[in-house]
């Protein structure tokens, strides 16, 4: 990977990805909400959107956090998904993901139905990572995301060494 000699900064709001949507009939579960698997496919591709734009590259998702379902986004709900990357380590990103929801027929404010923290990787044309520009916060919101950022990181790295380790485990079991 090149050196980190000269590397550009740039703002946060630069990568940011905005996705809306209506929850329709078909997007919704037994209890008339929206399906989890569907929010977090969304989840993927609008970060995968911000990476792209703060890269410029090609980019994986190296790890999602997790979703934490914090209030339900009921059936014809507008959702909007607003993505950026809050943080960057060398090659990787980590990109912040909000959720609102609101009642297209009422007119209140959104509210936020979960947040998403997830870890993208770019890649250079051998597939390898490479050095990404770093990040500079500016909005009050943009600095509150960012002031947890290595907490989160330390978590992770040591949920990857746990992972590793049991991948490892299960490799040699074979079964
Ligand atoms: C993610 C991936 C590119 C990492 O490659 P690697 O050869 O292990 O590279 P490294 O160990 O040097 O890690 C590169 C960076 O990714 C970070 N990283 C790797 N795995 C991570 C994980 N699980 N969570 C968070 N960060 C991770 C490293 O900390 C490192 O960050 P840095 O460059 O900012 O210091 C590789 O594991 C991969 O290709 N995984 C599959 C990705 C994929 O296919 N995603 C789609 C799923 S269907």
């Amino acid at each position: 990977m090149g050196t980190m000699k000269n590397r550009a900064t740039v703002a946060m709001k630069q990568s940011l990805a905005v996705q809306e949507n209506i929850v329709l009939p078909g997007d919704t579960n037994a209890h008339d909400t929206m399906f989890g698997g569907l929010l977090m496919k969304r989840i993927d591709e609008t970060a995968a959107i911000s990476a792209r734009r703060h890269s410029r590259g090609a980019v994986v998702t190296a790890s999602n956090d997790g979703v934490h379902f914090h209030r339900p986004v009921q059936r014809d709900d507008i959702v909007t998904l607003t993505s950026y990357v809050c943080c960057v380590g060398s090659s990787s990103m980590e990109i912040f993901v909000k959720i609102m929801t609101e009642n297209a027929s009422r007119d209140e404010p959104g509210q936020i139905a979960a947040i998403s923290f997830l870890t993208f990787v770019a890649l250079d044309e051998a597939g390898r990572p490479t050095e990404v520009p770093d990040v500079q916060p500016e909005s009050r919101e943009e600095l509150a995301v960012f002031e947890d950022a290595m907490a989160r990181k330390k978590i992770r790295l040591s949920k990857r060494s746990e992972t590793n380790e049991l991948i490892s485990v299960l490799s040699r079991i074979g079964d």
